[in-house]
């Protein structure tokens, strides 16, 4: 198992499908907290299991942050790299996805994990990573910003969540050691 970095109090090494319990809760929480993503539907296990299962798994950067329990090291966060466009031009472009549990937030758990993610996508062979961001979600915002990331712009309207139009925020990050 390959451990990335450990900062912040935390270890970050790559996901591996015995973490599909933990990452699947993570996500949920992020679901539930309507800030995140349009998702609505809760996934399980088996749900994040077939990510890992995907045939392009290999090619995708997906790490998780451990930290300390009472008993033993828990996942606390993870960040994952997925396909942007099927379309071979956009081969090293990659969108990406990070959550931290909701009772590890705001102690740079997410910072951990984009510090170790983006030169995992360097020697994945990306050019750029992105995500989009509800305006609203300052913490995504502030981490973004940290790592290097540029706000593009908005989409407007771009879809609707519980009956609400939402705009989101496209943020995009130039890996440039593999843009020469
Ligand atoms: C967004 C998220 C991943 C950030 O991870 P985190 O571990 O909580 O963030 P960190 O403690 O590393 O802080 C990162 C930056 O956000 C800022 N921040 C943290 N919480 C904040 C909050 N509630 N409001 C505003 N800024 C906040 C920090 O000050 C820091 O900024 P800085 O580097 O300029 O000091 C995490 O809050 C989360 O999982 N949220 C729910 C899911 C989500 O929104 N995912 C992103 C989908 S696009």
């Amino acid at each position: 198992m390959t451990i990335h970095l450990e900062r912040n109090g935390c270890w970050i090494r790559d996901g591996e499908p015995a973490d599909a319990e933990p990452i699947a809760a993570i996500y949920n929480e992020g679901i539930r907290g309507r800030q995140a993503t349009f998702e609505t539907t809760e996934r399980t296990a088996d749900d994040v299991m077939s990510w890992f299962l995907a045939s392009d798994a290999a090619r995708h950067p997906f790490l998780v942050a451990e930290r300390d329990g009472v008993t033993d090291r828990q996942v606390v966060g993870w960040v994952r790299a997925s396909a942007y466009r099927p379309r071979v031009c956009y081969a090293g472009i990659a969108e990406f996805s990070v959550y931290v549990s909701a009772s590890a937030r705001g102690a740079r758990v997410g910072d951990a994990l984009m510090t170790a993610f983006i030169p995992a996508c360097e020697r994945a062979g990306m050019w750029k990573i992105l995500s989009r961001i509800f305006p609203e979600n300052l913490a995504s915002r502030a981490l973004c910003a940290r790592h290097g990331f540029r706000e593009v712009g908005y989409y407007e309207k771009h879809a609707s969540l519980d009956g609400a139009w939402r705009d989101v925020v496209i943020v995009e990050r130039l890996i440039t050691t593999n843009l020469i």
